[in-house]
């Protein structure tokens, strides 16, 4: 029974002794950060003059078996070489925690023992480690709208810092244009290698640059034929394409065909005009400037000019050549022809083909007669 008192009494002197002189100061008892950096706990710690300090530890707050308890951090596996102590065996009690989890989030406590007592502190660290989420507002964006990137994070907003495709991005807020569709993330000043992951900026835009591209250049020969090609940026990509033709003369439009390319087979005279593309996507719609396709109309005269100096050249060289022949047919039957002449007088057209037959019957006698 003595012996149970004594222990009560030495307990309770033993707790009330402790609190005298002896103190755990954390310079920043809260403290939030980006996973996977690094975070130091600033701490000193005092005692009585004269004792001597044997042990120091730091404990995390865990819920083990239903209640809270103090483990020591050399007991958690996932500790190890993560933490580095920077105190000593004085008065500094600083610990450093690398690579940062998000399930380091915690309580933390320090305690030491001196050659008299054991003291554990009774104020603590709370540690937040939080990741950065970037986020695009609205999620849908065209050009003209006012876009916000927000940067989230549980620590009370430090300086965040923006990149866009990589690069530094002045302003997180801006009126979007086509050029603004990118990968952006973000992070907190002066721990740039530690950002949120990529978040993708898409600006729908209509239809722009609108050109159309002619396959052949110069002027078109009649009976050919030409693609026209109508190109643009458009984001979603163009959905549909409409070709016009404007007769020169007139404001008149006429749909002359769809589809990105406007193919004309054997081409007339009336195809000449100006021609012009139309854009589509489900934003908007755009149209290419004019282009003039003209039909060459000489072409005709250039035919007629080849086939005339066919012609001369069938005369020249070959209505000599027939004469001659002609000429030596001639002589050759001139004598039959006239022995027989009078038998033909007279003779109807329906009969001129049998007269015909007879004529060359007699050309063959007359042949193998003179060839005798
Ligand atoms: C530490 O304790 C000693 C005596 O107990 C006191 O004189 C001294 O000011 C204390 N130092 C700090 C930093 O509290
Ligand atoms: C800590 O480092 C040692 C030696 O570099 C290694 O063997 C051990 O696996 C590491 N522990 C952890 C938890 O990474
Ligand atoms: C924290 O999470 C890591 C994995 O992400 C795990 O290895 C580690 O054991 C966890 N630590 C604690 C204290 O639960
Ligand atoms: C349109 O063309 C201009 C000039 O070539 C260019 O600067 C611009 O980026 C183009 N627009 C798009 C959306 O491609
Ligand atoms: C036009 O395009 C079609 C299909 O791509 C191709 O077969 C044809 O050769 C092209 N014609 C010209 C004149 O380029
Ligand atoms: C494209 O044409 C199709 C069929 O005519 C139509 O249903 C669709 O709405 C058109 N798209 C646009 C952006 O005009
Ligand atoms: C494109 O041309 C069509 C036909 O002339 C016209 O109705 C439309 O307004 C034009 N669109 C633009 C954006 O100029």
């Amino acid at each position: 029974m003595e012996k149970i008192t004594a222990v009560v009494v030495l307990l309770i002197l033993k707790s009330g002794t402790v609190s005298a002189g002896w103190s755990v100061t954390f310079e920043n008892p809260n403290i939030c950060a980006i996973k996977g950096s690094s975070v130091d706990f600033r701490c000193t710690y005092n005692y009585t003059d004269g004792e001597t300090v044997t042990k120091t530890a730091w404990y995390k707050g865990a819920f083990k078996d239903k209640i809270w308890t103090r483990v020591r951090l050399s007991d958690f596996p996932s500790y190890d070489n993560r933490t580095e102590y920077h105190g000593d065996l004085q008065h500094n009690c600083s610990l450093a925690i690398h690579e940062l989890q998000v399930n380091d989030s915690g309580y933390y406590y320090f305690r030491f023992d001196t050659n008299k007592f054991g003291q554990r502190s009774k104020t603590s660290v709370y540690l937040s480690v939080t990741g950065l989420s970037a986020e695009v507002h609205p999620e849908q964006v065209r050009a003209g709208d006012k876009v916000t990137l927000e940067c989230i994070t549980q620590c009370q907003s430090p300086s965040i810092v923006w990149f866009k495709d990589g690069l530094p991005l002045a302003k997180p807020e801006f009126r979007a244009q086509a050029e603004d569709s990118g990968t952006y993330f973000c992070a907190v000043k002066g721990q740039e290698s530690l950002h949120s992951d990529p978040v993708a900026l898409d600006v729908q835009y209509p239809p722009t640059n609108v050109s159309i591209d002619v396959s052949h250049s110069g002027s078109l020969a009649l009976g050919s034929s030409v693609n026209l090609t109508c190109s643009s940026a458009a984001n979603p990509a163009a959905e549909n394409y409409t070709w016009y033709r404007r007769a020169s003369s007139s404001s008149f439009l006429l749909l002359v065909g769809s589809g990105e390319v406007l193919s004309l087979q054997s081409l007339e005279a009336s195809h000449t005009g100006l021609y012009l593309c139309q854009v589509r996507n489900s934003v908007g719609e755009d149209n290419a400037t004019e282009v003039l396709l003209t039909v060459d109309r000489n072409d005709i005269n250039r035919v007629i000019l080849f086939v005339g100096i066919g012609l001369k050249v069938v005369i020249v060289v070959l209505l000599p050549l027939v004469v001659i022949w002609a000429g030596r047919k001639t002589c050759k039957s001139a004598v039959n022809n006239k022995e027989h002449s009078h038998d033909y007088e007279n003779v109807s057209a329906s009969q001129e083909n049998k007269k015909f037959k007879d004529k060359i019957k007699d050309k063959t006698v007359t042949q193998k007669e003179m060839y005798v």
